[in-house]
């Protein structure tokens, strides 16, 4: 970190920044400009004593990315302070210890969220705290001032704190929002500094790791058609967040979707041969719809050409066309992310699908077969009798 002795007024703000984004350096840029701040300390937290310290990444990585977004403002610089401090660090001791590097009587300001107000006065020595600094709240979008000018008032009254409070555009950028894209391979560009994005590609942060997957991503991307593989992008997305929703395991939710249709451009024929050499069933109606087996070829080459061996992954791939007796919670997630990912045309009963999938995950599954067996219908084709029994085991819960 620079030298603050010449410093007048610092403003620090704290946060886990995994990652930082646009969201926290406009807010930091905000407060500077009210208060003429001399320098903004962005501050990643060490042990975060409010978060669960195991689901943040490591300190460094954070570390590294708050330095490169900082880079960008001579006014603004970054302190490994916290993160060095041994055990659990506390707001009022970084403060003190800000205090002691600048100015005599220079003037702190800690920038906070607006969402972080209520729970100031349960952290460390409140007291001292806000005797020692003013807050600069900055508020958020979708925030409710009732609560947070009652808040600051409680703070005012209580430690005679010097709030201030400072509007901003809707920024509606989140870390988590942000992680989540990376995770589903969306664009993050815009949404953090440039330098910033570069880094998470290049440490393949908030990712799923696993090289063998790199490896299987690439052949599944070479074996498809741009738009098949576009939709097993989509269906990597939306398995991934019903997943979420639905507290299921999202590698599984990952590779599962990953692989699900990656025979699905393979003739016919070749189908059929693939079968007899693999040693897969294929019963009369199957035999009269070829694209039926595309589930069971893609689960065996994930199983033969990729060591997947987890047998809810590859269920789950065998079963995402027609569905089957007693479906498993994968199951389910696959055969519904497949028909409502992003890009997905509407082949009947779309919406009614969305509305449901986050909310009554059985009745969007059993929306999702009924489609396909007015399609199967219409098109004069045999139901195949799995999707019969799904419909009826689902209907039951
Ligand atoms: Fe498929
Ligand atoms: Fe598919």
């Amino acid at each position: 970190m620079k030298d603050l002795s010449s410093c007048k007024r610092v403003a620090i703000m704290g946060g886990t920044f995994d990652p930082i984004h646009h969201g926290h350096l406009a807010a930091a840029e905000a407060v500077r400009h009210r208060f003429g701040i001399d320098r903004v300390v962005l501050m990643p937290a060490g042990r975060p004593p409010h978060k669960d310290s195991d689901a943040v990444t490591q300190s460094e990585d954070r570390y590294l990315m708050t330095a490169l977004a900082a880079a960008g403002n001579p006014l603004f610089d970054v302190s490994r302070m916290e993160l060095d401090r041994p055990g659990a660090s506390y707001t009022v001791d970084t403060v003190k210890e800000v205090m002691a590097m600048c100015q005599r009587k220079a003037k702190i300001y800690l920038i906070s969220g607006a969402d972080t107000v209520e729970h100031i006065k349960s952290w460390k020595n409140p007291q001292e705290l806000l005797s020692l600094c003013s807050v600069a709240v900055v508020s958020r979008p979708g925030y409710s001032f009732k609560s947070l000018h009652s808040n600051i008032k409680h703070l005012k009254d209580e430690y005679g704190a010097k709030i201030y409070l400072i509007e901003m555009p809707a920024l509606g950028i989140s870390s988590t929002e942000i992680r989540d894209r990376v995770l589903k391979r969306l664009p993050i560009k815009y949404l953090v500094p440039e330098s910033v994005e570069q880094y998470i590609a290049k440490q393949g942060l908030y990712r799923i790791n696993d090289s063998i997957l790199d490896e299987a991503e690439l052949m599944v991307q070479s074996s498809l058609s741009e738009k098949r593989w576009r939709h097993t992008l989509g269906v990597i997305q939306e398995s991934l967040s019903l997943a979420r929703a639905y507290g299921a395991d999202q590698y599984k939710a990952y590779v599962a979707a990953l692989f699900h249709d990656c025979s699905k451009e393979m003739a016919n024929d070749d189908k059929l041969k693939f079968c007899a050499e693999a040693n897969i069933k294929v019963d009369d109606i199957m035999k009269k719809q070829p694209d039926l087996l595309h589930s069971f070829i893609s689960a065996e080459i994930a199983r033969r050409d990729y060591s997947v061996k987890d047998k809810e992954i590859l269920n789950a791939i065998r079963y995402h066309t027609t569905g089957r007796k007693e479906m498993t919670l994968l199951d389910k997630i696959l055969l519904l992310a497949d028909c409502i990912e992003p890009y997905r045309e509407d082949y009947g009963h779309l919406e009614e699908m969305k509305a449901e999938a986050y909310s009554n995950l059985n009745k969007a599954v059993v929306i999702c077969l009924e489609s396909k067996l007015e399609y199967t219908k219409k098109k004069n084709k045999p139901v195949h009798p799995l999707s019969l029994e799904a419909m009826d085991g689902l209907r039951g819960l």
